[in-house]
Formats: C-alpha cells, structure tokens, sequence
C-alpha cells in the first residue's frame, strides 16, 4: 500500500475536529438510546418471484407525473442524539465540505460514520440529507417515493464481471458493480460457486413494460407485491441488483433462489460488501413488497455495516420513515 502523504497542519485540524465530533454524537447516541429505552425493530413473512428478467434497453426515457406525499411515520422517532449544545450536524465544516465536493463516503465519515449519520438522519436533525435524492447511495425508493427526477439515469455505470450476466445487461452503477464484484468473488471462495446477474439497472421505460406484463399476466394487486410501478424501482438507480445462483448445469431463477445456500450466504454476509437484502421475509406491511432474498440494494459498507449492526430489515425502519406498503395515489 503507498504510504499516506504528510498531513498539512489544516488536515491534522480537521482530523482532529471529525474526531471531536464523532466523540461527541456516540456520547449522544448512548444518550439518547437510555433515554429512549432503546427502539426495538422486528422481523416478521411472505414471498414470491419476480420474472423481472432484464433485456434492459439502453434509451433515456421521458418523464411521468405524480411524487405522492408521505404519511406521518407509524415508528416513534429517536430522540436526538445531537448533544445539547452543540452546532446542528449539517452546519459544520466537515459536513458542509462533504456534500460539497465530497463522495457519499465522504459525507458519512463527516457526520462520524454509518450509525452517527444514521442516527441524526433518522432524528431529524439532518435537513442537508434529502432521502429521495436520486443519485446518493442513502436514497430510498418505495411506494411512497418516488425517484426524482422519474426518469433518472444513473452514470457512470460499469457491468460486473465475476458475476455470470443471466439476462439483461448487467450494468450496475460503477461503486455497485465493482462492490458486486467484490462480494461474487467472496461468494466463491466461500465454496458457493458462480453468482449470476438477472435484473440489474433497469430504465423507467423498461419498467414500464415489466410492470404493464406483470398486471396483465397476474391483476393490478399481485403486480404491486412483485414489481415496482414505473418510477419507484431500485432498479432504476443502479443500485440494485438481482441474482441467482449458478451451477455446472447453468443458472437457477428467482423462485429457485429462495432457500439455497447462496441465498442464506447472501442474508449473511452481502453487508459486507455495501449491500442489503432489501425485501425480507415478512416485512410486506413496511416494504409494501413479498419476499426478495434475490434482490441486493447497495448502500455502502458503512450504512450497510450500521444496518446489519442495528438488526434492521427495511431501509424505512432503518431511516425511520413510514412504511410504504401502498402508494399513495
Ligand atoms: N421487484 C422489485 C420490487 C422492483 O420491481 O423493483
Ligand atoms: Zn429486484
């Protein structure tokens, strides 16, 4: 590894500074969770496939209309853990250089980590931190938000390579592909053989088609707890991926998926990698979805490593927003 250049004096200060600050919110995070009593997160059952088997066009597609608001969250929020005193979480330099100029790495090692910055988010003291913003790897899209712009296009984007590329193209946005690469690779070390991509980014348009099948093939009720409406896939940012497993016979599907262990593999240790199982097993009611152990969202490893830490198993419980299992429109 090349050593670090010398630090400048005004780096040691603003090393010096995240540290104060990341002292300070764990301080106010312990806080907090006493005075909360802690707020406890469960786990509850469901399933089904998705034939969203890609053929991802390459076109840019036009927009649509509708941005339904969100309902009052069902969840208590957590108290704050800024500590009483001390300037709001978004004002200070650190964060404000971050959003700036900054990766999304960078704004959450600013406010002090996965879980610090999970903390104030969830607390409502981050207003510099818009969960729909498409394009951060902390955006939330569910029935209830939808991608802004609606038809979004991640760039840069990159294809995974240790993955087998089932159908559709393959393409992830570039920090997803090269972590999916990185977790395909573990998989395989790990004796669980090739993983293989089914559905990975997916433009509006192609949505618009799945879903459109989807309905005509199954009704309008058991379409929206297998496919996003256009507008309000993951898929759509680049940042979710689905996978089968792979054999000396070939690849499996999304209903063979389920119990495998790649699939247990997956629920295991995809955090490791930046990515969350993002429809779990029982959580139709906050995610509006059934089960997807093939569905991996990328969140980053520290947001990921937080979420795994913190026992969750949705992103709206994660970032204490309500749940979304209809839209609102
Ligand atoms: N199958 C997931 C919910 C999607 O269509 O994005
Ligand atoms: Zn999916």
């Amino acid at each position: 590894m090349p050593p670090h250049p010398p630090a400048t004096r005004a780096a040691r200060r603003v090393s010096r500074r995240v540290r104060r600050r990341r002292t300070m919110l764990v301080a106010g995070m312990l806080v907090a969770a006493i005075a909360a009593g802690g707020y406890a997160l469960t786990r509850p059952s469901e399933a089904d496939a998705d034939p969203s088997a890609g053929r991802a066009s390459t076109q840019a597609t036009p927009p649509r209309a509708e941005a339904p608001e969100a309902e009052p969250s069902p969840l208590t929020p957590p108290a704050s853990p800024t500590p009483v005193g001390s300037p709001p979480p978004c004002d200070t330099a650190e964060v404000t250089a971050a959003i700036a100029h900054g990766s999304d790495e960078d704004v959450i090692a600013a406010f002090g980590g996965g879980e610090a910055f999970r903390l104030v988010v969830a607390a409502g003291d981050a207003p510099c931190i818009d969960l729909h913003r498409a394009g951060r790897t902390w955006v939330v899209v569910n029935k209830r938000n939808a991608l802004d712009p609606k038809d979004y296009w991640p760039v840069p984007q990159a294809r995974p390579t240790a993955p087998r590329i089932v159908s559709g193209g393959g393409w992830l946005r570039a920090d997803a592909a090269s972590a999916l690469d990185d977790l395909a690779g573990a998989a395989a070390a790990d004796g669980m053989g090739r993983l293989g991509i089914d559905s990975a980014f997916r433009p509006y348009d192609f949505q618009v088609g799945l879903y459109d099948r989807y309905v005509a093939s199954r009704g309008q009720q058991a379409a929206d707890l297998r496919s996003a409406r256009p507008g309000h896939s993951e898929h759509q940012t680049g940042l979710a991926v689905d996978v089968v497993a792979c054999g000396t016979a070939g690849c499996g599907s999304h209903d063979d998926f389920r119990g495998t262990p790649q699939a247990t593999w997956l629920a295991e240790n995809a955090w490791r990698f930046g990515f969350i199982v993002r429809y779990e097993q029982d959580r139709t009611e906050t995610t509006g979805y059934a089960w997807e152990p093939w569905h991996l969202r990328y969140i980053g490893t520290e947001l990921a490593r937080a979420y795994r830490d913190g026992g969750f198993s949705t992103l709206e419980e994660f970032f204490g927003l309500p749940a979304a299992p209809t839209y609102a429109g």
